[in-house]
């Protein structure tokens, strides 16, 4: 998708050996471009969510692995690499998926082949979450024409942050968003503000008007008003892991989303490519739940263009809880979109008869 007009991509590798990321820190009120150097600018570079989104983590725990390849291509090199990675966070399978996968190719080979063989597994795991979400974005596209009432814009409601900044290019949740607009069909996107990180108000919305497309930011808690009014379509969102059963782990408040679409009678779709899909586990019981800092929640980061300030918005020294996921039910998803096609949540495994 588009950063200053021109296509881009989330990561990319360098000639020189080192992989560049966009600092997901700094937007919407900067685009900059960081660069990894190492397996600890990798594991740095996810754990203070530089980087964010399943699938864009999963991409760079891969180059993080390659940039390790660099230093010590031994079996214990391979071994520290992995436990690195798989311990910056928890909840997103992602990162799991993409260690395991680079472990797999790279253990039988002689630790001279490693190096280059890394770099190329990372720029095809790259080039496969790109396939993967173009082609969800097709049977998303299909589900919002026939969703669409002639004469108004289709108006879908998202929550977090799974368009392309969440991902190698394309997105999940808004994917069809994309070839929607690519299509001709006019939608308008709710896209809510995902407290305590903020990254709806920052990262779709930053990505919305690059795109071109209408949106609004909305408070969390006025999605239900929303729904109640009628101002909602469709509520759509991306996933950090989907058990067997279709339990879905996603950001913090999306429970609260299917909730209040169930009440509403409202389609409530969830987006993934096939990695996000955990198939070691029955349901979502089973999900880690990652804890992140009290001041998440405490403190606010923003500013004026360039100038960034964190600020106190509770008393001093106020206690605070930071469950960054949540897990909603298979009960209140409508269908699961993923490359392969769009089916109820019990029926993800004939969708992947390899995998499961
Ligand atoms: O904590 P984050 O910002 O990494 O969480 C991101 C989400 O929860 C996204 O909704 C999810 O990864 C969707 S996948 C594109």
């Amino acid at each position: 998708m588009k950063a200053n007009g021109q296509p881009t991509r989330t990561i990319r590798p360098l000639s020189n050996g080192h992989v560049e990321i966009i600092d997901q820190t700094l937007l919407p009120h900067r685009l900059q471009w960081c660069t990894l150097s190492t397996l600890a600018d990798a594991c740095e570079a996810i754990s203070v969510m530089r980087v964010r989104g399943a699938p864009l983590i999963g991409a760079t725990a891969a180059y993080g692995m390659a940039l390790a390849m660099r230093v010590d291509a031994s079996d214990a090199g391979l071994d520290h690499a992995g436990t690195a990675l798989v311990a910056t966070r928890p909840t997103a399978v992602n990162l799991r998926w993409a260690v395991e996968r680079m472990q797999s190719v790279l253990l039988p080979l002689s630790a001279q082949q490693r190096a280059a063989a890394a770099w190329t597994e990372a720029a095809c795991i790259c080039d496969e979450d790109v396939a993967r979400n173009a082609a969800l974005a097709q049977h998303g596209l299909v589900l919002f024409q026939k969703l669409a009432k002639p004469g108004q814009p289709l108006r879908v409601m998202t929550h977090c942050n799974a368009g392309w900044l969440a991902t190698v290019d394309w997105g999940t949740a808004l994917a069809p968003v994309y070839a929607a607009q690519a299509a001709g069909l006019p939608l308008f996107v709710w896209a809510s503000e995902t407290r305590p990180r903020n990254q709806g108000a920052s990262l779709p919305a930053w990505e919305l008007r690059e795109q071109g497309i209408d949106h609004a930011v909305i408070a969390d808690n006025a999605a239900g008003l929303l729904m109640r009014r009628g101002e909602v379509d469709v509520v759509i969102v991306g996933a950090d892991r989907v058990a067997n059963n279709g339990d879905v782990a996603n950001k913090i408040g999306t429970y609260l989303k299917a909730l209040a679409s169930h009440d509403n009678g409202l389609p409530f779709y969830v987006a993934v490519p096939g990695p996000t899909i955990d198939w070691r586990i029955s349901d979502g019981a089973h999900i880690p739940i990652e804890e992140r800092d009290a001041g998440e929640v405490t403190h606010i980061l923003g500013g004026v263009e360039d100038t960034l300030h964190t600020v106190r918005l509770t008393p001093q020294g106020c206690a605070a809880a930071n469950p960054a996921f949540d897990i909603t039910p298979a009960r209140l998803v409508s269908g699961i979109i993923t490359e392969r096609g769009v089916v109820v949540p019990g029926r993800l495994a004939d969708l992947y008869p390899d995998a499961a």
